[in-house]
């Protein structure tokens, strides 16, 4: 679903997040595994404040191993626990309900030492179109059991959905609009699939991908598309135009820039993090 998002959009989704966050303990951020700096809102932590905060990580199964794990230790040093997760995957729910119980540690022990009684945590999911929020979602709840029903504080027509005994989430992600003020954000988010607006010509996107996985990932362009390694000598154009003969498509570069970036988005060159790390390969 493409969004158009204008100012009042935004006041629009700004306001909903805000009410929706009295009513819960904690937030589940979002990110792209892949992009986890280009699929972060830049409003989020300042509409976060001191709520406590869950970085997830999606479609992990499409990222770079290495730098998600290094992802999660940059986000840790920030104050920020993260968790990287595979929405298709069936392991989800037990790790999130462990870091969630965790960080909510000291508050849900002193409202027992109060004697409140025991009680689910609620957390709601916030992030940009596409990130995953709604798979993530069924994939947490339990459908037989999913909805608690309203309680009160909660916006009319919102639902409390049953994870486990220890989670319930809101039915109603929070979504935010992605930022693309610099065009290397521009591009990662086009790449991904994140935004498939025409914002960005394909063209553009593929020279920008190009260029990145000849820097990062050189061995799955020159295996997937059976290049020589003189060809990276070609510049990030004439490679474009080669692959475009590659493909049979003559001079038509810019099916072929679509096709180039059909298979990135499907992981057909396989698994990469366009946003790197700055501790990159440390360990
Ligand atoms: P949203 O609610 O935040 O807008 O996102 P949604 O859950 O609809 O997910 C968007 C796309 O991302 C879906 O693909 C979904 O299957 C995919 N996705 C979500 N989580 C993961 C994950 O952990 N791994 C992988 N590999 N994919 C994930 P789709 O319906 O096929 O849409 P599209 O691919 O045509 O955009």
């Amino acid at each position: 679903a493409t969004i158009q998002w204008f100012p009042g959009h935004m006041a629009k989704a700004i306001r909903q997040l805000e009410e929706n966050l009295h009513v819960v303990d904690i937030v589940f951020e979002l990110v792209d595994a892949r992009i986890p700096q280009a699929s972060r809102n830049p409003e989020i932590e300042r509409l976060i404040k001191d709520k406590p905060h869950l970085m997830i990580m999606t479609k992990n199964d499409l990222a770079d191993d290495q730098q998600t794990t290094s992802w999660i230790k940059a986000f840790k040093a920030q104050g920020l626990p993260a968790i990287a997760v595979d929405s298709k995957a069936n392991i989800t729910t037990k790790a999130i309900t462990k870091i969630t119980q965790s960080i909510l540690a000291d508050k849900l022990s002193a409202e027992l030492q109060k004697g409140l009684k025991e009680r689910p945590v609620r957390a709601i999911t916030v992030g940009i179109p596409n990130v995953g929020k709604s798979t993530l979602l069924n994939r947490l709840v339990n459908k037989r059991a999913a909805q608690v029903g309203d309680r009160p504080g909660v916006t009319k027509g919102q639902q409390w959905l049953r994870s486990s005994s220890k989670l319930q989430l809101l039915d109603t992600p929070g979504i935010l609009w992605p930022k693309f003020d610099d065009e290397e954000t521009g591009q990662a988010l086009a790449l991904t699939g994140a935004i498939k607006d025409q914002r960005f010509a394909s063209d553009d996107v593929a020279l920008y991908a190009l260029k990145f996985f000849r820097q990062y990932y050189p061995t799955a362009l020159t295996q997937r598309y059976k290049l020589q390694e003189s060809d990276f000598d070609l510049s990030d154009v004439d490679l474009l135009l080669k692959l475009t003969k590659l493909f049979g498509m003559k001079d038509d570069y810019e099916r072929a820039s679509d096709r180039l970036i059909l298979d990135i988005r499907k992981g057909k060159l396989g698994r990469y993090t366009l946003n790197r790390t700055t501790g990159d390969q440390d360990d």
